[in-house]
């Protein structure tokens, strides 16, 4: 038997609302048989979403490229399905979990069914607490090279690749893999990279290498609205391993220093300052979200 123990069991599937250990989907679900389909990740402050219209725009982006007619009735649909998950979970720091499949035909066939209804699951869970060493003291990242399809910035559910090379840093006791196409650095296997060179930062611009990442764009915005550089351009393998400070970031894990990279400290070893001041940025953010209006 399985057993479910989480304090936010309610879930959204296919149109209704139900508790987490009763939601129950077909073993044709083309999700489950061929990954099928793309998912979003929101997170959320004081029970309101950061930045759901980027989340949102993103999601609709993602079902436009492998053609799934947008079952969740455009982007106002959307925010009031999330705001209402939101709401039956009792809000607090959670996140919104979307995942919408191309849905469960009678057969399996790699051909798009006809007359199939996408599949739709929402769910919550508690924001993952962020140790304050992680960003007193930084994380380890391995690099590796980016073994992932063409179509990385479609947030597929596809994430054999990911997954594989996610496992390479937990095995070398690291808490991210960077990856790199030919000489260019591309992104974590989870999550969105910066390096900063003479204050100023950088980030791979967007393309079919790297998913756009929102909390990457919040950053920027964040960065330059207090004046600082911070621009989309190229990153080098050399100018990862001589850079003076290297981020990761994601909407799960914030914005992380990165202080050592295969096992060599970048610059001294020690989160940099412009990290501190993004950092900062950040969590300012944070907190004015979850303030009452
Ligand atoms: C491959 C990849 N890149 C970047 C990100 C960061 O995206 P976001 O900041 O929107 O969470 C993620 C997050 O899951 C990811 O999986």
């Amino acid at each position: 038997m399985v057993r479910i123990n989480t304090p936010l069991p309610t879930v959204w599937l296919d149109g209704d609302f139900c508790q987490l250990a009763e939601a129950r989907i077909s073993v044709l679900d083309r999700g489950f048989l061929y990954g099928d389909g793309v998912y979003e990740i929101l997170p959320v402050y004081g029970g309101r979403p950061l930045g759901p219209q980027r989340h949102i725009d993103r999601l609709l982006a993602g079902l436009a490229a492998i053609r799934i007619d947008d079952p969740g009735g455009g982007a106002a649909g959307w925010q009031s399905l999330i705001e209402a998950l939101i709401e039956a979970n009792g809000g607090g720091d959670i996140y919104v979990y979307i995942q919408v499949t191309r849905g469960a035909p009678a057969n399996r066939d790699h051909a798009f069914p006809a007359g199939v209804e996408p599949t739709v699951f929402m769910m919550c869970a508690p924001m993952p607490a962020l140790a304050p060493a992680l960003i007193e003291q930084g994380v380890a990242a391995v690099t590796r090279e980016d073994s992932r399809w063409a179509r990385c910035d479609i947030k597929s559910i596809s994430l054999l690749a990911n997954v594989l090379l996610r496992q390479e840093a937990v095995e070398a006791g690291a808490a991210e893999t960077i990856l790199y196409a030919g000489d260019l650095v591309t992104e974590g296997s989870a999550s969105s990279v910066f390096v900063v060179a003479n204050g100023a930062i950088v980030t791979p611009r967007d393309g079919p290498e790297i998913l756009p990442g929102t909390t990457r764009d919040l950053i920027v915005e964040l960065a330059r609205e207090d004046g600082l550089s911070a621009a989309m351009g190229e990153i080098s393998r050399t100018d990862l391993a001589n850079a003076d400070e290297v981020w990761l970031c994601s909407s799960l894990r914030e914005v992380l220093p990165v202080t050592r990279l295969d096992d060599t400290p970048v610059a001294n070893g020690q989160p940099g300052p412009v990290f501190g001041r993004v950092h900062a940025l950040y969590q300012d953010a944070k907190r004015a979200l979850a303030q009452p209006a």
